[in-house]
């Protein structure tokens, strides 16, 4: 079985589709990366140009060809099962050439239908369901009579007989002026310009040459003909397009001067998290007013438990939410692995809430564990950075992270702006329940001053990068936390693993004499987040225990948090300031250096290896 994640588009218009599909694969790349290609209409023929690797080395073979089609379709691809070879590359086409396809999602019953398609005399060249389903939309289409809705007659006769999730753009050798695309599990949206039409994974791929852009719900279709377009339910009822405009993110897709999209999304953290905060302090200055959570107060004020359910980077800022929400609002919370709660039997406690945390807004695992607590009657809530994603559409209510398009897989100013919101939600939870005017307003300063004091962090970037290079031989290292900088010192061990492929791991600092301390050499350095609370000196005993064993240490630390020289061979200091703030500040330092640590390997920060920005599969 050939499971997909994957980014597609395709090109409709009246200049070369050339160009615009290299460049919104390129834009795409962060959906999979292990092999790509594209199909262009050719008049009597598809033409088509597949690589694996990169998105570059498919550009420069389709360079050389240089078609001049004004219609065509392509692909990028992250592969979990079935190798990375040309034959397992999008774009398929039928077996009698008529059809070409790319295919975002799995096709489960594709086992089936391969055989009955065997049985009519296909045979495959590869060993993906994608080139099934391309082969069956063939099929039917040699079914049916002659006319001008042949095409989408044999697309809305295949397609149900799928079962499992599937994202597609198709073409058809006798439409020339015709690109289908339909969804179900897998996001498609089509983008509208003034001399182009497009059906894509996601808006990013053509920014700056579409103006508008129109969400597909699950199981609709759409028929992009000439410069016209229409979208209808796999029935063939006409639904109304509801379209957003794409042109104000088209700036903050391009790079700049930065070269990496990792970079220029951490040092976009200041400006990021001033539009997080935007306009969404009540009147009285003592709490928060989330526009996406007006209509639910009285489930709010009357909850018994909330339940976190997300997946990786965006796991770790609910976890902060945790500690912050548990404190100021006096509310149980659990955070839960999406891929854990989904199939798991949890309890139904009293009034329970879940909120769903993800940046894209596309992770199956969420996805499914928010589907999984709506059959159980919860309310959902959805946190997510993306505007008409599937978790924006498929929660009770929610709030939108507002920091922009975060191209690099590893996750930085999504963390912080979820960080954020959680300690937001947790004010206005608190400020429902028993917390005072005065807690309310010094929360409600603190997070005003964010901003500000993540530039100041920033600023000293270089002495990062300075740390960065003094510990970037070791191939082991502990991250070590309490309380809200526990999650704090996960999230420094995953952006470490995640880009530089070396070993390490993040603990509650007091755990560490339960087992990681086993591992403390000369060569493991130990990164500690220090509170800056009454429990400060607790983690400096800590240090002190990892000195005594020879292991270099680098404290993260507030201003004013005295550290005896013996407890660190390094501090960097970051700006006192309230507590809900200070697991956002302590984790700019680690992102950096994760950064600086993986360049200094001469890795592909934005594109590491084996991961992808949006896993769209289980
Ligand atoms: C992938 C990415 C991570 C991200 C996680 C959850 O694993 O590599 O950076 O944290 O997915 O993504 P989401 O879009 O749901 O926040």
């Amino acid at each position: 079985m050939n499971l997909l994640m994957c980014g597609i588009i395709g090109y409709l218009g009246k200049g070369a589709a050339q160009e615009s599909l290299i460049d919104g694969l390129k834009r795409l790349e962060y959906r999979g990366y292990d092999s790509a290609g594209v199909a262009f209409h050719e008049g009597n023929e598809f033409s088509m140009a597949r690589e694996t690797g990169r998105v570059k080395n498919l550009a420069e073979s389709v360079h050389k060809k240089a078609s001049s089609s004004s219609l065509g379709i392509a692909h990028t691809r992250w592969a979990t099962h079935g190798a990375v070879t040309v034959s397992n590359t999008h774009p398929h086409m039928s077996q009698d050439g008529k059809f070409v396809m790319v295919h975002n999602g799995v096709i489960e019953n594709f086992g089936t239908l391969k055989k009955f398609l065997a049985g009519k005399g296909i045979s495959f060249v590869s060993e993906t369901d994608s080139e099934v389903l391309c082969n069956l939309i063939a099929y039917h289409y040699s079914e049916l009579p002659e006319g001008e809705d042949r095409f989408i007659d044999a697309v809305r006769s295949a397609l149900p007989q799928c079962r499992g999730a599937y994202g597609i753009a198709v073409l058809c050798l006798d439409y020339p002026e015709t690109m289908i695309g339909a969804r179900r599990g897998s996001p498609l949206v089509v983008g509208l310009g003034e001399d182009a039409n497009f059906i894509a994974s996601d808006a990013s791929a053509f920014v700056g040459r579409a103006k508008e852009a129109v969400f597909l719900n699950d199981g609709e279709l759409a028929i992009l003909k000439g410069n016209e377009f229409r979208i209808s339910t796999m029935e063939g009822q006409e639904t109304q397009a509801i379209s957003h405009p794409v042109e104000q993110i088209s700036e903050e897709v391009e790079l700049g001067d930065y070269d990496s999209y990792m970079e220029k999304e951490i040092y976009e953290q200041p400006k990021a998290l001033e539009n997080t905060l935007r306009g969404r302090f009540g009147e009285d200055g003592t709490t928060a007013k989330l526009g996406g959570l007006e209509g639910h107060e009285d489930e709010l004020r009357n909850l018994d438990r909330i339940i976190f359910v997300a997946c990786g980077t965006a796991r770790h800022a609910c976890m902060v939410g945790e500690y912050l929400i548990e404190k100021l609002a006096r509310v149980p919370v659990e955070v839960e692995h999406a891929s854990e709660f989904r199939y798991r039997n949890s309890p139904k406690a009293g009034n329970s809430l879940v909120i769903a945390v993800s940046q894209s807004g596309e992770t199956l695992d969420t996805l499914e564990a928010v589907r999984e607590a709506k059959t159980k009657g919860l309310l959902t809530l959805g946190i997510t950075n993306v505007v008409g994603s599937s978790l924006a559409r498929e929660t009770d209510g929610g709030v939108y992270q507002r920091v922009g398009p975060e191209i690099g897989v590893a996750s930085t100013k999504a963390f912080s702006s979820q960080a954020c919101l959680c300690a937001m939600l947790g004010l206005a939870l608190g400020r429902m329940r028993d917390l005072s005017p005065t807690d309310g307003q010094a929360i409600v300063d603190g997070l005003n001053k964010l901003p500000k004091l993540v530039e100041e962090v920033l600023q000293k970037g270089d002495q990062i990068k300075e740390l960065a290079t003094k510990y970037s031989k070791a191939e082991h290292l502990l991250f070590l936390g309490r309380q809200s900088l526990y999650p704090v010192a996960l999230e420094g061990a995953l952006k470490l693993k995640e880009i530089s492929y070396a070993h390490a791991e993040g603990y509650p600092a007091a755990e560490l004499k339960h087992g990681p301390i086993a591992l403390i050499n000369p060569e493991c350095p130990s990164v500690f987040i220090v509170e800056g609370t009454e429990l400060s000196s607790k983690t400096i005993a800590n240090m002190q225990e990892v000195k005594a064993r020879k292991g270099p240490v680098l404290a993260i630390a507030p201003q004013s948090v005295e550290i005896p020289p013996e407890a660190a061979d390094d501090i960097f200091r970051i700006p006192d300031a309230h507590e809900v703030i200070r697991p956002i500040l302590a984790n700019l330092p680690l992102q950096l250096f994760a950064y600086h640590f993986a360049r200094l390997r001469g890795l592909d920060v934005d594109k590491p290896r084996n991961l992808a920005k949006s896993v769209t599969v289980e």
